[in-house]
C-alpha cells in the first residue's frame, strides 16, 4: 500500500541511492524534477542562441570549429535532459510547447546580449563555470536517468570552461585594446553569472524540500559562494577584476565576501522582462513551428516503417 510505497521510498533517498523511472515515487516528486530538469533542458537549447549568432563571424577557423563543437555539445545536452524528462511520463513535444508558450522557465543568463566575440570567452569561463559549479554535485542527485546525464555533461561542460578561458588568456597576450575588451565583457557577465545559481536561499521556495528529497545537495548560496572563491585566483591568473568593491577575502569565514546581486533585476529578467527575453522565445518558437514538417515527416516514416516489418 501507499505508506508502505512511501516508506520504501524514503529509505532509498535516505541511503543515498538512486530511485529509477519505474519506482514509485510521491507525485510531488514527480513534479518538482520534471520542474528542474524540463527548465535546465530548455536552458541547454536556449543557451545555444547568444553564441550561436557567432559562428558566421568567428575570428579564425580554429575559433570556429571551437564554437561549433560547443553550440553542438549544447543541443545533445538539451536531448540527453529532455529524454531523463521523458522517463518520468512527459514528452518533448508538451514541454517545447510550454516553453514556446511562456509557461515553463529557462536560465536567466541567457536573456543577456553577446556583444562581440570576447563573450564567447567570458560565457565559457563565467558562465560554463558557474554552470559546472552547480552541476558536478547534481551528478549525485537522487533521481539515476538526471544524475547520469550530469555526468556526461560535466565533461562537455569542462571543455567549454576550458575553452572560453583560454580564449580571454590568449587575448589579454594581444593589445591594450584587446585587454580592455575583455574587462568590458567581464564586468557584464559578473553579475548575471552569480544569478545563475537562483534567488538566496531565505528566498527560494524550492530549496528545502529539493535537498530534503536529495534532488538538490546543496544550496542556492552554498554554491555561489563556491563559485565566488573559485572565480577570484582565475581572474587574478587572467589579469582581470570584477566589478565589486565589497569582494575581498575574509579570513574568519574562509570565503570571499562580495556584494548581494541585484535581486530586482533578476526577478525582471525571470518574470520575462530582461534585455532578451521576447527575442530568445521568438526565436525558439520560430524554430520550432518552421521544424514541423520535420517533425511530421519523421513520424510518418516511422509509422510505416512499423506497418511493413514484421514485429
Ligand atoms: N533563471 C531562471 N529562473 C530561475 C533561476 C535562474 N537563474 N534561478 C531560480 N529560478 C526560478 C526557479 O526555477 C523557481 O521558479 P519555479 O518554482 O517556477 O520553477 C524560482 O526561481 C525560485 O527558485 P528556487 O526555489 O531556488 O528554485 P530551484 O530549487 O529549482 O533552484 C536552480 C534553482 C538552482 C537553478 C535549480 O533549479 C537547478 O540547479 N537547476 C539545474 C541547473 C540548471 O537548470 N542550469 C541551467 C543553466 S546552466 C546551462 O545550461 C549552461
Amino acid at each position: 500500500d501507499e505508506a508502505q510505497l512511501q516508506e520504501q521510498f524514503d529509505a532509498t533517498i535516505e541511503a543515498k541511492d538512486r530511485i529509477e523511472p519505474r519506482d514509485w515515487m510521491p507525485e510531488a516528486y514527480r513534479k518538482t524534477l520534471i520542474r528542474q530538469v524540463a527548465q535546465h533542458a530548455h536552458s541547454e537549447i536556449i543557451g545555444m542562441q547568444p553564441e550561436g549568432n557567432w559562428i558566421s563571424r568567428a575570428p579564425s577557423l580554429r575559433r570556429k570549429a571551437i564554437l561549433l563543437a560547443k553550440v553542438q555539445d549544447e543541443a545533445g545536452h538539451g536531448l540527453y535532459l529532455y529524454s531523463a524528462a521523458e522517463t518520468l511520463g512527459t514528452t518533448r513535444n508538451e514541454l517545447t510547447e510550454k516553453l514556446v508558450a511562456g509557461k515553463q522557465k529557462y536560465s536567466s543568463i541567457f536573456n543577456y546580449p553577446t556583444l562581440s566575440y570576447t563573450d564567447v570567452g567570458t560565457i565559457g569561463w563565467l558562465v560554463d563555470g558557474a554552470a559546472i559549479c552547480n552541476q558536478v554535485p547534481l551528478c549525485r542527485t537522487s533521481f539515476g536517468p538526471y544524475g547520469r546525464a550530469m555526468i556526461r555533461i560535466c565533461k562537455e561542460e569542462s571543455f567549454h570552461q576550458r575553452q572560453g578561458y583560454e580564449l580571454l588568456m590568449t587575448m589579454m597576450r594581444g593589445t591594450e585594446a584587446q585587454r580592455e575588451m575583455v574587462q568590458e565583457s567581464v564586468n557584464r557577465f559578473w553579475c548575471p553569472a552569480l544569478m545563475m545559481f537562483g534567488p538566496p536561499d531565505d528566498n527560494s521556495p524550492n530549496t528545502e524540500q529539493s535537498m530534503a528529497w536529495g534532488i538538490k545537495t546543496h544550496t542556492n548560496d552554498e554554491l555561489r559562494q563556491k563559485f565566488v572563491d573559485m572565480s577570484v585566483p582565475q581572474a587574478e591568473a587572467l589579469g582581470v577584476t570584477f566589478p565589486d568593491e565589497n569582494l575581498k577575502w575574509n579570513e574568519e569565514r574562509g570565503h570571499y565576501d562580495f556584494s548581494t546581486p541585484n535581486w530586482d533585476e533578476f526577478w525582471s529578467v525571470v518574470k520575462g522582462d530582461g534585455p532578451c527575453n521576447a527575442q530568445r522565445l521568438a526565436h525558439r518558437k520560430r524554430a520550432w513551428d518552421e521544424g514541423a514538417w520535420v517533425r511530421e515527416a519523421a513520424l510518418a516514416f516511422a509509422e510505416n516503417q512499423a506497418a511493413v516489418e514484421p514485429t
